[in-house]
């Protein structure tokens, strides 16, 4: 059986987002992305965003408490979904694990010299939110979104000093303890996210069986 509840842990730049995007779709269930719904609420210039967004700005992580309220009125009476984004630390998984029970957790791997290339490549719609990348996934025209022509801008975050940070405070130093979490209940998958979006995309469908 297919896996329905299933958790994307990696790197920034590690593809979870774009794989998300690409397992919800083809699983029939939502793509809940913490980083897409924070940017929102800074967007919106809610308070939750005016708190969340000097975090984002530092590359650290917003507090455990902010994301997990939200994440948790989210999560209310689903059966399935794909998670990306969340949990980013041992206490957001065991935040998790009191709210639903994951099926499958994905560990995306990928060398800090790529991540570094693709992020500093990425380029997203501010309209629609689709996400392009200037070597490997480039809109047809230059610098515009496909679906609404609209001028392709760069994440804030995705500066060479704060992408170090991210990979430092947010991942390097909070990924072990989860790995042990999610190990110790069985349900976890490595992928190797170097290869191109269609095998990593294959990797990620086998892992789920
Ligand atoms: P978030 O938006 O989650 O950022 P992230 O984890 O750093 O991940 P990214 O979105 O940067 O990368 P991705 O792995 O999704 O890669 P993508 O698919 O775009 O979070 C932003 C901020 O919000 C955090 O820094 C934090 O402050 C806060 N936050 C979020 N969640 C939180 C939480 N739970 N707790 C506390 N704070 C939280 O791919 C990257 C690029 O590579 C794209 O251009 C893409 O086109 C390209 N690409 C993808 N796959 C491939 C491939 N196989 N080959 C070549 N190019 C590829």
């Amino acid at each position: 059986m297919t896996a329905r509840r299933i958790v994307l842990l990696g790197p920034p730049g590690s593809g979870k987002g774009t794989q998300a995007v690409r397992l919800a779709e083809a699983l029939g269930v939502p793509h809940i992305s913490t980083g897409d719904l924070l940017r929102s609420e800074v967007q919106n210039r809610t308070a939750l965003g005016l708190q969340a967004q000097r975090f984002i700005d530092k590359g650290e992580l917003v507090p455990d408490q902010l994301v997990a309220e939200m994440i948790k009125q989210r999560l209310q009476g689903m059966t399935g979904f794909v998670l990306d984004g969340f949990p980013r630390n041992l206490k957001q998984a065991q935040i998790l694990e009191g709210v639903t029970e994951v099926e499958r957790v994905l560990h995306f791997r990928l060398d800090r010299e790529e991540i570094v290339r693709r992020l500093s490549a990425r380029r997203v719609c501010p309209q629609c939110g689709r996400v392009y990348n200037l070597l490997s996934s480039p809109p047809q025209r230059d610098a515009v979104c496909d679906l609404c022509g609209v001028a392709l801008v760069q994440r804030t975050d995705d500066t060479p000093e704060v992408i170090q940070k991210r990979i430092d405070v947010q991942y390097a130093r909070e990924i072990g303890p989860m790995l042990e979490f999610y190990s110790a209940r069985s349900v976890l998958r490595e992928i190797d996210a170097h290869g191109d979006i269609e095998t990593v995309y294959g990797a990620a469908r086998r892992a789920l069986e």
